[in-house]
Parts: C-alpha cells; structure tokens; sequence
C-alpha cells in the first residue's frame, strides 16, 4: 500500500484566469513520474470573484495597458498582489479541506496567479503574493511558471500543453485539446506514447469578447448564461469577417495573446462596429455576433496552423458550459469531432488547474515544464520559483 503522506505527492493547483471569473482549486494527486504520468482529481473548488474583486483585477489590467498610473497606481497593485494571495489561500485551504485531507498532507501549491501584463516574447507579470500564500497555509509554493520560458524567449505561454500531451492524450490517436477561458488555446498532442512535436498556441479569445460585450450591453451580468442572448440573435457576418482580418489570427505560432489586445477598449470597439453595420442591431444580435466570431476564430487557426490528422477536439474551461459558443464550434470545427473534456475525463473547469499542480510536481523533480517546441523558448527548462513553508 502506498501512503501519500509519506510519498507526498498530493498538489494544490490554483488558477485565475483571464476572464476574471473567480480562482480554480484542485486537489490532485500524481502518480508514477516520467512518460506516464497519472493524476487523480482529489477535489475541485471554484472560488468565484464578488464584482468588486473582479473589476479590480481588470482595472488594474486597463491601468497599465493605458500606461496610466492614474487607472491602477502601484500602490494599488501591490495591494492587490498581497490581497489576492490571500484569496488564493483560502481557495488552497477550501479544497485541501473538500479532500479531506490537512495541510500536512500536501506537498506543495502550484499558483499560476493572475496576469495583468502579457507581452510575450518582451514581459509577462502574474500577480497574486506567493509569500502571502506560504504564510496562510504553512505549505510549499511554487509560483511564478511563465517568466523562466519568457526569459529563455518563448511565449511563456500555452504550459498546460505538457499536461495536455503527457496526461490527456488518447490512445493511438492525434487530439487536440481546447481550452476557451478567457482566451483560447489549443494543444495538438500525439497519441500517447508517441514522440512527436507538440503544436501549442493561443488561438485568440476564448470568452473575453462575448463576456466583455455582455457586460458593455447588460450591466450586472458578467456572462451570457447558458448562451441564452446569443441563441436569440443573428450574427452580423460583415463583423464577424472584418474581426477575423486581425493581424494577430493570420500570425503563426509560436503565438500567445490576452487582455493586452482582447481588452475594454477592443469590445468598445466591436460594439460599436456593430452598431455601424446594423443600425437596428438588438443586444442579442451582438451577442451572437461575438460568439460567431470567437468560434470561427478558433476554427481558422486549426485550418491554418494544423497540419496533425486530429481525429477529435477535446473542450473544456468556461466556454465549454455556453452551448451556443459550443454548437457555433461545432459546427464550424465540422466534420471533426468535438467532445466534452468532461466526459473524457473530469470536470473539464479544473483542467488548468490540475495542468498548474501538475507543473509544480515537474518542478519538484527539476523537470522542465515548458514544451519549448511549441512555446519558442530556446531550450527545455524548469519552470517555476518555491517559497518555503
Ligand atoms: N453556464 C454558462 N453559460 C455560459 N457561459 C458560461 C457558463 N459557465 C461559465 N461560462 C463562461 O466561462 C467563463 C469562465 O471560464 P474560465 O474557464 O474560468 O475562464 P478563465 O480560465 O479565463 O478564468 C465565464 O466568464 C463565462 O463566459
Ligand atoms: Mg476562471
């Protein structure tokens, strides 16, 4: 019998992503090292931002894009940095609980924290205080994984394409697996056991635009629940193919984008488009029309960029819960299959969580973590940085 207080290998992965929707817990514990990893999703806890934390967390993102101190001071930021470790600890501690497990019995957190700056190959800063985190739970953490693949010249971005490759490929088959947070990313991964290049890149928004637009057009709500605006809208196709001439779609991989180019002032500008090319466009109409584009965006990329023979795309993250983001994917992704990561293999919402717990055992064995094919670094390396308990 194996004891895993004493092996150790329990991993707390915290996630914020960029669609500000709240922080991603998993409990996971991993199994054999190497090529054939394993992981068993222990317990998963969404900890969902009040609107306060959120806009803060955004503000802070459009305070620096505008270089204006004015918009998010550094004193501001820095405070935000120490709050949200806070938050990030309650999240750690609220799923070691849901395991039932105690903090002893893990070994570490792996916290990606949020990003407010990404400018790949120049800069990338996540923030979310790593000392802050060590001192509420008496835990390892391990934070930081994007700036060493940033330093090394890559994109420091997608990561979860090392978990994508070595835990969730299929057997015999090339998959690619897509995640739609706030901004999209696929991996193309080999069949399992395979050792061929892995293609990762950002494949543009995931939900940052339909999210942005619906917050623009119905104040209060932060996302079209169940895609039930979208369902009752036309797309405005002229928006949907002028949107599509975004340099950044035709640029090949290695690639990633966020909240720099995806942000407030861009959805203004959708809207506006919008409301230029059809005077008598409702809010659903609009709705539907980013939702159109987001989901052509993503097909464009693989026709583009993908040349594996995928025989399946595997979803998951937020996006994956809006059936009309789904059924405009699958019917633009046609004839290729699009599967529910849920049903493959866990609540998909804890993916990149358990891709980060997944990153900070890679660390632990001074494993690199970065697939430097895919994100452009000049060499395989160990990401991550620890803070002692
Ligand atoms: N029931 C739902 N209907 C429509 N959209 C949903 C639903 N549940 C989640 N989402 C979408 O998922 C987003 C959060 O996705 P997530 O994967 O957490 O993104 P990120 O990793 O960027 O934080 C929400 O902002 C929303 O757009
Ligand atoms: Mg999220």
């Amino acid at each position: 019998m194996r004891d895993d207080r004493a092996s150790g290998d329990v991993l707390v992965g915290l996630m914020s992503g960029t669609s500000a929707d709240g922080i991603s817990a998993a409990a996971v514990r991993f199994d054999a090292s190497g090529e054939k990893p394993s992981a068993t999703l222990l317990a998963y806890h969404e900890q969902p931002y009040v609107s306060a934390q959120r806009e803060r967390l955004l503000r802070a993102i459009d305070g620096v894009s505008l270089a204006s101190l004015a918009g998010a001071s550094l004193s501001a930021l820095s405070r935000l940095d120490f709050e949200l470790g806070a938050w990030l600890a309650d999240a750690a501690l609220a799923v070691i609980g849901n395991a039932g497990l105690v903090p002893r019995e893990v070994r570490a957190i792996a916290s990606h924290g949020h990003t407010i700056w990404h400018e790949a190959p120049l800069a990338t800063w996540q923030i979310g205080q790593s000392a802050v985190i060590a001192e509420k739970t008496g835990i390892d953490v391990i934070s930081d994984f994007r700036v060493r693949d940033v330093a090394a010249g890559g994109q420091g971005a997608p990561l979860v394409a090392i978990a994508d490759r070595l835990l969730f490929g299929a057997d015999g088959a090339w998959r690619a697996l897509q995640n739609i947070g706030g901004i999209g990313n696929v991996s193309v991964v080999p069949p399992r056991g395979v050792d061929a290049p892995v293609v990762a890149f950002d494949t543009g928004p995931g939900v940052a635009i339909i999210d942005g637009v619906v917050r623009t057009l119905v104040p209060g709500l932060a996302y079209d629940v169940d895609g039930t605006l979208a369902k009752r809208g036309t797309a405005i196709e002229r928006v949907v193919a002028e949107s599509l001439a975004e340099p950044y779609f035709a640029s090949p991989p290695p690639k990633s984008t966020g909240r720099e180019l995806f942000n407030r002032a861009y959805i203004a500008r959708f809207v506006a488009r919008c409301r230029e090319a059809h005077a008598a466009a409702t809010n659903e109409d609009i709705v539907a029309t980013a939702v159109a584009f987001t989901a052509r965006s993503i097909a464009d990329a693989y026709r583009r960029f993908i040349t594996a023979p995928v025989a399946d795309v595997v979803i998951s993250g937020g996006g994956a819960r809006n059936p009309a983001l789904v059924g405009a994917l699958t019917a633009a992704l046609a004839p290729l299959p699009v599967r529910m990561f849920d049903t493959v293999f866990f609540d998909g919402d804890a993916k990149e969580a358990v891709a980060f717990a997944f990153l900070g055992r890679l660390f632990l064995e001074r494993r690199a973590g970065n697939v430097h094919g895919a994100t452009g670094a000049r060499g395989p390396r160990v990401l991550g940085k620890l803070t002692p308990a």
